[in-house]
């Protein structure tokens, strides 16, 4: 039996990604919260024939709703629209996040907590620090969800190659992304080193790099104006909310699929700082589950990196410092 929370469940992500949560076999309960609409949400969805039993929950019932919850996802927040960067959304969803999971914190402290809301690079600092200073900081709980950009990887890698010849299903295991999740904190590492020369060959590789980095404002700008990636978000985020579901359930993983989390508070993390050279306190990587907690981040793949996902990776860790750094503050600041 499990419970299974999404916190701005009515928005362009929570709708989407509430409908795929309704679908897994995994959840027994779908408690579906936000400032609106989530009655109509659930009440919806409680009309498709699979056994997840449906409930929505309004603003002020955010303990019912977190109540037994052992995963909490949170794509509660507002998105961007054209001439806007993600960290322009931080001092909104800084707020909104920091009471969630300070609610989390109080009503569910040992559930896994799974944060969409942007900018990531900055938001899972928030919601850390502010379960550190509640006493109830878990580092192999909170994971920041990055997986949007594994799948635009794939996909792209699998287009800049020919998608007759490299299937974007046959590309899951040929990349990865690392890092953390906006502009050139994306890394996309190729690990299948023929493919990599084949871009680069092709003198794809830059193009390629752009793309994945940059692959949100191309929808923020096809959207004009109507918000961000939520369609797409919604799958990615439910790719990841099943790997927690089936670590849950004792079922062995599809692929280590990334998620930007708390380096020194994990086995391997200051295994990773030392591989990459830095102290930066959260990154995205591969990450092994037990019980659907990270139990382990992975640094095998700093082998296999090139001289030029190298000097990205420099880049990288020295704006996600800056990222995290303001994540901490904005906690700070409210002691
Ligand atoms: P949206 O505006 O369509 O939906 C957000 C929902 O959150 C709304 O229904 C709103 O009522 C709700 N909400 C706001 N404050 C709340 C609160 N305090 N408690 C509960 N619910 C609250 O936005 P969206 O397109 O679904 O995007 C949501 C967030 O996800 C944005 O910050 C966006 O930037 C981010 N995002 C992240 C990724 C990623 O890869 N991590 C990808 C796409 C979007
Ligand atoms: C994305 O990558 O699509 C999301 O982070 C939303 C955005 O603002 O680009």
């Amino acid at each position: 039996m499990t419970k299974v929370t999404v916190l701005g469940a009515a928005g362009g992500i929570g709708q989407p990604l509430s409908l795929l949560l309704k679908m897994c076999p995994f959840v027994s309960t779908l408690a579906l919260y936000d400032l609106r609409l989530a009655a109509g949400v659930a009440r919806d969805l409680s009309h498709v024939n699979t056994n997840a039993h449906c409930i929505g929950y309004g603003k002020d019932e955010l303990p019912d709703a977190l109540m037994g919850a052992q995963v909490v996802v949170i794509p509660a927040g507002v998105p961007r629209k054209p001439g806007m960067t993600r960290d322009d959304l931080f001092r909104v969803n800084a707020g909104i996040v920091a009471q969630l999971v300070a609610a989390c914190a109080e009503h569910c402290p040992n559930a896994r907590i799974l944060v969409i809301s942007n900018p990531v690079n900055s938001t899972v600092p928030v919601a850390c620090e502010t379960l550190r200073r509640l006493g109830k900081f878990q580092p192999g709980r909170v994971m920041g969800v990055t997986t949007l950009d594994v799948v635009r990887a794939q996909t792209f890698l699998s287009d800049a190659l020919g998608p007759q010849q490299y299937s974007r299903e046959s590309m899951k295991k040929h990349v990865t992304v690392v890092g953390g999740h906006s502009g050139t904190t994306i890394v996309p590492v190729i690990l299948n080193p023929t493919l990599a020369q084949k871009l680069v060959h092709r003198k794809l590789w830059d193009a390629y790099v752009q793309r994945v980095q940059f692959g949100g404002d191309e929808v923020v700008q096809a959207k004009q104006g109507a918000g961000s990636a939520t369609l797409s978000m919604a799958l990615a985020g439910y790719y990841f909310a099943e790997q927690v579901l089936r670590s849950i359930h004792h079922e062995a993983p599809d692929a280590l699929l990334p998620c930007y989390v708390y380096l020194p508070g994990l086995p391997g993390g200051r295994e990773l700082q030392a591989r990459l050279g830095t102290q930066v306190e959260y990154f995205a990587a591969p990450v092994r589950m037990d019980r659907g907690v990270v139990v382990h981040v992975e640094s095998e793949w700093t082998e296999k990196v090139t001289p030029q996902e190298r000097k990205m990776l420099d880049v990288c860790v020295q704006e996600l410092d800056a990222n995290v750094r303001k994540g901490k503050r904005f906690v700070q600041s409210k002691l």
